[in-house]
């Protein structure tokens, strides 16, 4: 028996309450295995990383203040694996924040390797693997934090549904990785389908024939694992939606048939509600939204999800929501909604201007003590296409940051930082005139408890006319997006920046030929990944890492430092 009311009483009498924080708070142990198996996705058999023989990985559901110990057992037979639990904090546990080579080492097949860490704020987050491009080959899964039991959300709902995006692939994710890091390039083309908790219907233009054959008679017909998930609800009832993109690649848009959203909940922190007709979602963000089931109740009705900022060669992925009594196989009597064109970025930078803090939220500090402008280009490294932040691609070293600096280790990365700035003579409108970029493992070190302003710089990649989408993904933090700008930042911009009610969050895009200037303050120490979401992005070297404070990390356990300069140490 847990806290009972005879405990509580007891204890308050005991202790004053004092106990009253961690009130039901308790640790949820998971024993996980990784595995490779065969699964149709989108109702063609490949191979997906999964766990525990489920794909997308199980669904963990906490309460704030609970404390996750996931036994996570490597069953692969020839590469490593790690887990990164994206949006939790990892408030002083930086060993387990999952990312190979920054905070641990990758796991070797046959181990297994303890995460224990808190869960310290409700939200709707996920799970993914952070070691190669693994997260596309299908290692993730939900996490969602409930409020802690005497807390309450800020807005009512009846009941919940949980949706988790991603994007899928043909071509083995080994073949990816070969192909992005070859000469000729071989870039991974757009996805072949968009799944929703992992199932899609490569191939199955429900669309077009959405009354004849109705959608569950085309090609999954006999196939449990890319039937659509529908989602059943109750007439007027409000639900909570919980919206989480763990995609490779695409960014996307979803619309609910005859339904607003009332946007609540971005990447783990409250917002100023808002309603929309559709929602964009990138890589790496996630949203609550809240749907009123006020419709005709005899209907069903179509929920889609189209790629938004690439030229879609990806059927949307589409769905239904149902409402009970009524039969799930009711067809919808009209076409499913459309989303927004591919490119009308109007569309989404008003969507994204439109996410405030709830009011009430804590402000951020008012000035800075640094700014890091990271400009983003597109390049090459001796012939090899690459991404680059101020002219460095980021490569991993073999040893993990965080035991490099723990232990006073200066052989493992290159000991130069990257630079704080690029060069003001820059053309961010044109492809760079030299387009040789360097490798480099080096680091940002960023004093404990210090503000940092981030401006995230886009600009055009190698082919002329092009830039792209990046979502930008903070570990260990998060950060108030303080505001978005046209062309090439410059000195006195800062004065637009939105210090009253910026939205915090943990994921943050720029647009295409534009920055984004994030703050943050940073105070909890490790070593931190922040790169592109974009998988293949990262794997081409879109990322930058920060360590702060390494000097006051607790004790890191011996086996997540066990390869490298770390491997054979006792700590
Ligand atoms: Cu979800 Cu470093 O990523
Ligand atoms: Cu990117």
């Amino acid at each position: 028996m847990g806290w009972g009311s005879m405990d509580v009483a007891l204890c308050c009498i005991i202790a004053l309450c004092l106990v009253h924080v961690s009130l039901g708070a308790k640790a949820r142990h998971f024993k996980w295995e990784v595995v490779y198996m065969y699964r149709s996705p989108d109702c063609f058999e490949h191979i997906v990383m999964g766990i525990n023989g489920q794909f997308p990985g199980p669904t963990i559901r906490a309460k704030a203040g609970d404390t996750l110990v996931i036994e996570l057992t490597n069953k692969l037979h020839t590469e490593g694996v790690v887990i990164h639990w994206h949006g939790i904090r990892q408030l002083g546990t930086p060993w387990a924040d999952g990312t190979a080579s920054i905070s641990q080492c990758a796991i070797n097949p046959g181990e297994t390797f303890r995460y224990r860490f808190k869960v310290d704020r409700p939200g709707t987050y996920f799970y993914h693997g952070h070691y190669g491009m693994q997260r596309s080959a299908g290692l993730y899964g939900s996490l969602i934090v409930d409020v802690a039991d005497a807390e309450n959300e800020p807005f009512h709902y009846d009941g919940e549904l949980n949706l988790l995006l991603s994007d899928w692939w043909h071509q083995s994710v080994h073949e990816q990785e070969v192909g992005l890091s070859s000469i000729p390039f071989r870039w991974i083309g757009e996805p072949q389908s968009l799944l929703i908790n992992g199932r899609g219907q490569y191939n199955c233009s429900m669309a077009a024939k959405f009354s004849n054959p109705p959608i569950w008679q085309c090609k999954f017909r006999g196939n449990e694992q890319c039937a659509p998930q529908i989602l059943m609800v109750k007439p007027n009832k409000t639900y909570r939606l919980r919206i989480a993109s763990t995609t490779a690649l695409a960014s996307l848009n979803l619309a609910i048939q005859g339904h607003k959203m009332v946007v609540v909940e971005a990447d783990g922190n409250h917002v100023q509600p808002f309603a929309v007709n559709d929602l964009d979602i990138y890589s790496g963000e996630s949203y609550s939204v809240l749907l009123t089931t006020d419709q005709d109740p005899s209907m069903n009705y179509w929920i889609s999800i189209g790629v938004r900022a690439r030229e879609p060669k990806t059927p949307r992925a589409l769905t239904i929501l149902n409402y009970s009594p009524t039969s799930a196989s009711r067809i919808p009597m009209s076409q499913p909604p459309v989303t927004p064109p591919w490119n009308d970025y109007n569309h989404s930078k008003a969507f994204t201007k439109s996410i405030y803090a709830l009011m009430g939220s804590p402000k951020p500090p008012e000035t800075s003590n640094r700014r890091i402008v990271l400009l983003n280009t597109q390049n090459r490294v001796n012939g090899f296409v690459k991404w680059s932040v101020n002219n460095v691609s980021l490569v991993l070293p073999s040893t993990p940051y965080l035991g490099s600096l723990k232990f006073g280790l200066n052989n493992t990365f290159d000991q130069k930082s990257p630079p704080d700035n690029y060069d003001s003579s820059y053309d961010i409108m044109k492809p760079a005139v030299n387009q040789n970029s360097t490798l480099g493992s080096g680091i940002y070190t960023i004093s404990l408890n210090t503000t940092v302003d981030v401006i995230l710089q886009n600009a055009n990649a190698l082919a002329k006319d092009v830039s792209e989408i990046h979502p930008w993904h903070l570990h260990g933090h998060d950060f108030w997006v303080l505001g978005y700008g046209e062309g090439k930042f410059k000195e006195g911009d800062e004065k637009t920046f939105n210090l009253k009610n910026p939205p915090l969050r943990n994921t943050a895009v720029i647009f295409p030929y534009g920055w984004t200037a994030l703050r943050f303050v940073a105070d909890n120490p490790g070593v931190w990944a922040f790169h592109c979401h974009i998988e293949p992005h990262l794997h081409m070297g879109m990322g930058v890492v920060f360590a702060l404070g390494v000097h006051r990390v607790g004790q890191i356990p011996r086996e997540a430092l066990a390869c490298g300069s770390t491997g054979n140490r006792q700590n």
